[in-house]
């Protein structure tokens, strides 16, 4: 079956942690033993290293230096390098070669979900979102798990019983991820802790616009925050089909949706964000899905306009990405830690509006941007925001700002500048990103974050319902 939108996805990078760091951590002995032992009750033995890492503040720009430790000891800190932050870089390397690697892979689009699923498979591993189910039509593939999807999925544990997993059936060479954004991070990294290939099959707005494309998987860390571990590893291919997007709930149809806004933002594609919000009251997306495929192509092209020029975040391109995740990370996982999750989407639509707030304090972003975005984006915050308070523990004390500030420095994965400074990608306007010779990201001092949270706080506020 032929696709009905087809994009090519291409990448290149110089292997794992091979950027040049802004300074080095020296691993001590005595750092070393307390890895090793928190590492006995983990599900990989390297994982204590993560922990270490994180209670000394590392960040993804500083370099892993191992000269300290007797040589043929290191293994397990060598695979937490590999796997922190998606890649630290280490000193000595094994690795001698700078050489790029390169790639790229098809993101095919197709309306009907039949055109995803397989005729008959008994070679690949698939792995299931239960919801996705529904839309299954004949018999099951010989080797498959059917996983409860959602964010709990994306843990260690579930890494390390996905391989386990993989082993019991055969260790087939090929999976097949079906399911939502969480559920191809935690999957994908598993496929990839294997050294095997995989296709990525998203079920979800979300997934399809976004979390398919671009080659980052990997899982959370808690108490740490969102995707403290992982890799980047490119699937063999994606295939989206819009029918999944029926069964899908109204607010998973919003995440969704926020996330898609940020491309539109991010690119100054204002038609298509229009249409986009015009479809929060009442999405059209699914009814005839046939009629918006170019609008879908187009956002996720935004994102593989990125990654074609810094896929592993090394010229720094790739940070604009996370415009709105500084904070909507930090909501979603104070929201994560009281078992009260969130959706992605919705706590990044509030980062958004919050960063131009931000933006506009620092004299970055323009009023009337500002404006309009909120315009656009304040509908769903109304919305959402009475469940975002709840969930967070935020709303009533002068004390949030400070909760929220400590876990932005638990989720901080890049520049490490001590605990009075953080740092967030700005748009200017519309297409228009902050960038100054230090590139794309702006320090924001703890002070300022605090102002203008209150500020902020005090107009989510006022726009949740009595
Ligand atoms: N790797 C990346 O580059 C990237 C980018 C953006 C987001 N993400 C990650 O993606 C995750 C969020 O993904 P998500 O929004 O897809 O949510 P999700 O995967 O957590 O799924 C949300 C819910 O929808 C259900 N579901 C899945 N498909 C369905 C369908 N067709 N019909 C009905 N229900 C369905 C799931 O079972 C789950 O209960 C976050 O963890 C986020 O960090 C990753
Ligand atoms: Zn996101």
């Amino acid at each position: 079956m032929s696709a009905d939108r087809r994009l090519l996805i291409s990448w290149h990078s110089q292997g794992y942690g091979q950027m040049e760091p802004k300074k080095w951590h020296t691993w001590t002995a005595a750092q070393v033993s307390i890895a090793e032992s928190q590492s006995v009750k983990e599900p990989f033995p390297w994982v204590g290293y993560l922990h270490v890492a994180k209670q000394l503040g590392l960040t993804r720009d500083c370099g892993w230096d191992l000269c300290q430790l007797l040589p043929g000891t290191h293994m397990n800190v060598r695979q937490a390098a590999q796997n922190y932050l998606r890649g630290c870089t280490l000193k000595p390397s094994v690795r001698q070669d700078f050489e790029t690697f390169r790639g790229s892979y098809l993101y095919e689009v197709y309306v009907e979900t039949a055109a995803v699923m397989p005729r008959v498979d008994n070679q690949a591993l698939w792995i299931i979102d239960r919801h996705a189910l529904k839309h299954w039509s004949g018999s099951l593939p010989l080797l498959h798990l059917i996983l409860k999807g959602g964010e709990g999925v994306k843990s260690l544990a579930q890494v390390a019983d996905l391989i386990q997993v993989w082993r019991k059936k055969g260790q087939p060479r090929h999976w097949n991820i079906l399911g939502g954004g969480s559920l191809c991070d935690s999957a994908a990294y598993a496929a990839h802790l294997s050294g095997c290939t995989f296709t990525l099959l998203p079920t979800t707005l979300l997934a399809m616009v976004d979390a398919c494309v671009g080659g980052k998987c990997g899982v959370n860390l808690p108490p740490w925050g969102k995707n403290i571990v992982g890799a980047f590893a490119y699937p063999q291919g994606v295939k989206a089909a819009l029918g999944f997007l029926s069964s899908l709930s109204t607010v998973e149809v919003h995440s969704g949706l926020c996330e898609a806004l940020k491309h539109t933002f991010i690119a100054g594609l204002r038609e298509d964000a229009q249409t986009i919000c015009s479809w929060f009251a009442r999405p059209p997306v699914w009814e005839k899905p046939g009629l918006h495929l170019d609008l879908l192509a187009r956002n996720c092209k935004v994102k593989a306009e990125v990654i074609a020029q810094d896929a592993t975040e090394q010229s720094g391109l790739r940070h604009c990405l996370n415009y709105g995740h500084t904070l909507g990370h930090a909501l979603e996982s104070l929201a994560i830690a009281r078992q009260q999750p969130m959706e992605h989407g919705i706590c990044v639509a509030f980062g958004i509006c919050f960063a131009n707030h931000l933006g506009a304090a620092l004299q970055i972003t323009e009023p009337d941007f500002v404006t309009e975005v909120e315009t656009l984006l304040f509908p769903i915050l109304a919305r959402y925001s009475r469940r975002l308070l709840v969930s967070t523990g935020l709303g009533a004390s002068s004390a949030d700002a400070a909760q929220l500030w400590r876990q932005i420095l638990h989720d901080k994965k890049k520049r490490a500048t001590g605990e009075t400074i953080t740092h967030w990608i700005f748009l200017r306007t519309w297409g228009c990103l902050q960038h100054t010779s230090e590139g794309y990201l702006t320090a924001v001092e703890a002070s300022l974050f605090a102002t203008q949270w209150q500020s902020f706080q005090q107009k989510i506020v006022q726009l949740t319902p009595c």
